[in-house]
């Protein structure tokens, strides 16, 4: 085997697809389309979803693709030890109803022994227990020897992602790096924990569905799933010893050892550090170019989480001032070659970045000074577990994330209580949610609508019509049903059918009248309340109205229709924000009433006055 450098590796693995009929097709984005089961993409196969399912066709039935992919379940690992990161590009070949294991096999063992030549005698494979077929191609058609087949259970051989989606069994190829990576131990072989074999070729014989409720069922097609870490290809390829000595990733941790003015391999803590900014500026540059943007929520949380990590780990390092800005540029330039948009991007990627870092650092610099008066005051007191209400405190009044004060804590020898940090952050969540409760009910106990059957539901059908017959069904008091209600009496009508609005979609619930043939309402605000029901905030004019009457449900036009007239604006200033600001503006809320619009987004920096005017 030859020195390869990364992307090299990756055009020949794409190439070598290309030639087996295969369409290849650049990286599709981070952020999972039209799938709500998954924060970031974290397999070649996330966005083919559909072409497996058979739920879409595929461009061509068999494709290939280099994927970025983003996995963050071992954060807290990264740094600590050279195996972990959370970016990575994954080389994959797909098959939706077309070949299967015997193609798939063969060509991964061609690949692998006549391509990249590995020597065949330190590659090993593992087989689904049960997979009596696989075992006998890679043993008949390929030749591998059996005492380099391992059979394996369903935790190693059978690949699945989340609560649902397309699996199956799988069979992988391993690459035995040699003793001086072993245990030692005497059992040592193919699955142990240690770092002498590594799996590096994921071959996934896609034949089931898996549903929500843990059953599976099989798949119209059989289909072919593969995935092959690059980094790790590369470094079998390199002859080193982690993904953080690949040609390209090294060059991002050279960088950052010299903004820091330290050298990498001396001292583990300086390397924990230097592993994590390598690392989290991969993610962090390809999710900017992805049009991810920090935020409190979903992926905006996890990139803003990367971020800060990177940026906090530089202090530890002793870097003075910005510095993401400056490892940008050395991701963009080993990396343009395949994804040319961020290159393209780069001014934008920067800025983003950069925003972030500044608004962190006020951050952190007033929450570590905070958090070293406490260490010192513990460590004065011979305590070495900082109380939950201070942790809650650091970072819900001041931002200052709690994975951040554990770290800090650890450094220290010390730990945080985190039963009581529970208990904080559980009491905080119990006020908001009745806050929350409060407004949302209009003061009324939200259990009043609890005692009405759960199974019945109020149909809107004011999409286009504002007036409608309906029965009241329900009259309730904040606390109580009630069979009547009579002039000056509060109260809440809920019925089979209505044409008023409830609030959602930061759109207000609609006012108008209900009529009886005893009595008349005015309604003043229209809300959701459980399960699927309606209740119209009402005032009782004149005379009464009762449960079981029929009612004339209207609408006030004037005020509907302006309100109409400020969603559709809304719609049309987040057209404006999106050609003055650019693409990545999402809307984050928004509320809308007949006299104004209020319209939050996402944008990194405050808006200029001439971008005001401009939108
Ligand atoms: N989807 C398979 C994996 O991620 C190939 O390992």
């Amino acid at each position: 085997m030859e020195w390869t450098g990364l992307n090299e590796l990756r055009e020949s693995y794409l190439k070598f697809f290309e030639s087996k009929g295969c369409l290849r097709h650049k990286s599709y984005p981070l952020v999972p389309q039209n799938d709500n089961s998954l924060l970031l993409i974290v397999a070649g196969m996330a966005p083919l979803k559909p072409y497996f399912t058979g739920q879409e066709t595929p461009p061509r039935t068999r494709m290939t693709t280099c994927q970025k992919c983003i996995r963050t379940g071992d954060i807290e690992n990264v740094g600590k030890t050279a195996r972990h990161g959370t970016y990575f590009e994954m080389l994959g070949n797909f098959s939706f109803g077309d070949y299967f294991k015997k193609e798939a096999i063969a060509w991964a063992w061609e690949y692998v022994t006549q391509v990249l030549k590995l020597p065949k005698d330190r590659l090993y494979i593992s087989v689904y227990e049960d997979d009596d077929e696989a075992e006998k191609i890679w043993h008949e058609d390929a030749g591998v020897p059996m005492d380099h087949i391992v059979r394996m259970g369903k935790e190693d051989n059978f690949w699945e992602a989340g609560t649902d989606g397309p699996c199956g069994p799988c069979s992988e190829i391993y690459f035995d790096r040699g003793e001086k990576y072993g245990c030692g131990k005497p059992d040592c072989k193919v699955g142990c924990d240690c770092d002498r074999y590594m799996e590096f070729w994921n071959l996934v014989f896609t034949q089931f569905e898996r549903h929500e409720d843990g059953t599976y069922t099989p798949l119209k097609q059989k289909n072919i799933d593969t995935g092959m870490g690059l980094e790790r290809l590369a470094s079998i390829m390199q002859d080193v010893d982690s993904i953080f000595d690949v040609d390209t990733v090294k060059a991002i941790r050279d960088h950052v050892c010299k903004i820091a003015g330290c050298e990498y391999g001396k001292e583990y803590k300086k390397d924990v550090s230097i592993r994590v900014i390598t690392d989290h500026i991969r993610s962090v540059t390809f999710m900017a170019s992805d049009g991810i943007l920090p935020s409190n929520e979903g992926r905006g949380y996890v990139m803003r989480r990367l971020l800060r990590r990177a940026v906090r780990h530089g202090k530890l390092l002793g870097i003075n001032g910005l510095f993401l800005k400056d490892l940008v540029k050395t991701v963009v330039d080993c990396n343009k070659c395949e994804y040319n948009e961020l290159e393209e991007k780069y001014d934008y990627i920067v800025k983003v970045l950069t925003t972030e870092e500044q608004n962190f650092n006020a951050t952190i610099d007033r929450g570590m000074k905070i958090l070293d008066d406490l260490i010192a005051q513990m460590q004065k007191d011979g305590k070495t577990e900082l109380d939950g209400e201070s942790c809650f405190k650091l970072s819900d009044t001041y931002g200052f994330p709690i994975d951040l004060t554990r770290e800090i804590l650890e450094e220290k020898g010390m730990t945080c209580d985190e039963e009581g940090f529970a208990e904080c952050y559980a009491k905080q969540r119990e006020t908001a949610k009745n806050a929350h409760a409060a407004t949302k009910y209009m003061g009324a106990d939200e259990t009043v609508f609890h005692k009405i059957d759960k199974d019945f539901h109020t149909e809107f059908i004011g999409y286009d019509k504002l007036e409608g017959d309906s029965e009241i069904s329900f009259i309730t008091t904040d606390d109580e049903l009630i069979d009547n209600a009579k002039a000056g009496d509060e109260v809440y009508i809920v019925s089979s059918q209505t044409p008023f609005y409830a609030e959602s979609g930061g759109q207000v619930g609609d006012i108008g009248t209900i009529v009886t043939e005893s009595g008349k309402c005015r309604v003043v605000d229209t809300q959701k309340v459980v399960a699927g029901k309606f209740a119209h905030k009402a005032v009782v004019e004149e005379g009464e109205i009762a449960v079981g009457q029929k009612a004339h449900f209207t609408v006030d036009r004037k005020t509907r229709y302006a309100v109409m007239r400020n969603h559709s604006c809304a719609h049309l200033l987040q057209a404006a924000l999106r050609k003055v600001l650019g693409e990545h503006v999402h809307q984050a809320g928004q509320l809308v009433d007949a006299h104004r619009l209020r319209f939050d987004f996402s944008h990194f920096n405050a808006m200029t006055a001439e971008e005001k005017l401009k939108v």
